[in-house]
């Protein structure tokens, strides 16, 4: 079967820093892959040039067994390609159902226009948007919240705002870039369950994150990064004793 994605030879050069270095990885549809390494390993870097945000320098990504990697942002998240960030993107003066439709509209066919010529097709796309948005508002137990502005949510619930809006796209694969980033630990679980139960509805998951806890509980599988260089792979009994991953985690906190 055609991995869902497809990542080849992907290097990534910053002026004097190569942030990703010739990595390959596969992902397989229905999966929870986990991408690990310490600061600066080139996770989000990774997530950048999936998502469309950063140019690779050299190498190629496949997404359903097309490649992707000169298309533009919106036309990746219309295939089915959605993300959350690592510094928390949530639009604070509009309001959290605002916030979830946004998300929405990179799959409504409408385009910019809509504004201006809105024919009774868009209006009717719109409140399907509106509906969409609301569901998932209530699915995560924010819909009492909808009117609100977003800077008014706790941290946590801005999360799940932000994992929210890249649900209304519809996506095939979520990039997740430090999901429990900063929250206390049973809000990190919560999230770790929100993942869990996206997954076994059938989403497949990329995951960044630094809370291991979550990590080795959820994924079905792990690239550990250090440099921009895959170190190891495999399931989470590999990936803990493997010597070199050892070795990058405690020259971290050796540096830390
Ligand atoms: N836009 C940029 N310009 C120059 N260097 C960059 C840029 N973005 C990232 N880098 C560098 O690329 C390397 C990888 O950074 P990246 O943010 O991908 O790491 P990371 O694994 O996500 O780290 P963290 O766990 O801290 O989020 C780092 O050395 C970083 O300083
Ligand atoms: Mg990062």
């Amino acid at each position: 079967m055609t991995p869902i994605l497809d990542v080849s030879d992907l290097t990534c050069q910053f002026a004097g820093v190569t942030a990703v270095d010739d990595l390959s990885f596969t992902v397989d549809r229905g999966q929870i892959k986990a991408v690990i390494g310490p600061n600066g390993a080139g996770k989000s870097t990774l997530f950048n040039m999936i998502a469309g945000v950063t140019r690779p320098t050299t190498g190629t990504i496949s997404f359903d067994g097309s490649r992707i990697d000169a298309l533009p942002t919106f036309r990746r998240a219309r295939l089915g390609i959605a993300r959350t960030f690592q510094n928390l993107q949530v639009f604070q003066e509009m309001t959290v159902l605002e916030n979830v439709m946004v998300g929405a509209h990179t799959t409504g066919r409408a385009g910019t226009m809509s504004a201006i010529f809105a024919t009774l097709r868009q209006q009717a796309e719109e409140r399907d948007l509106t509906e969409t948005a609301h569901a998932l508002l209530t699915r995560f137990g924010l819909a009492d919240k909808a009117q609100l502005k977003a800077g008014a949510l706790s941290f946590g619930q801005m999360k799940v705002l932000e994992l929210a809006r890249a649900l209304a796209s519809d996506p095939s694969l979520l990039l997740l870039d430090e999901p429990a980033a900063g929250l206390p630990h049973g809000e990190a679980d919560r999230m770790g369950e929100i993942i869990v139960d996206l997954n076994r509805n059938g989403m497949t998951v990329l995951l960044v994150e630094h809370n291991m806890r979550m990590v080795m509980s959820l994924s079905h599988d792990i690239l550990v990064l250090n440099n921009g260089r895959r170190i190891a792979e495999g399931d989470a009994d590999t990936v803990r004793q493997h010597p070199e991953v050892l070795a990058a985690y405690l020259g971290e906190s050796e540096d830390a």
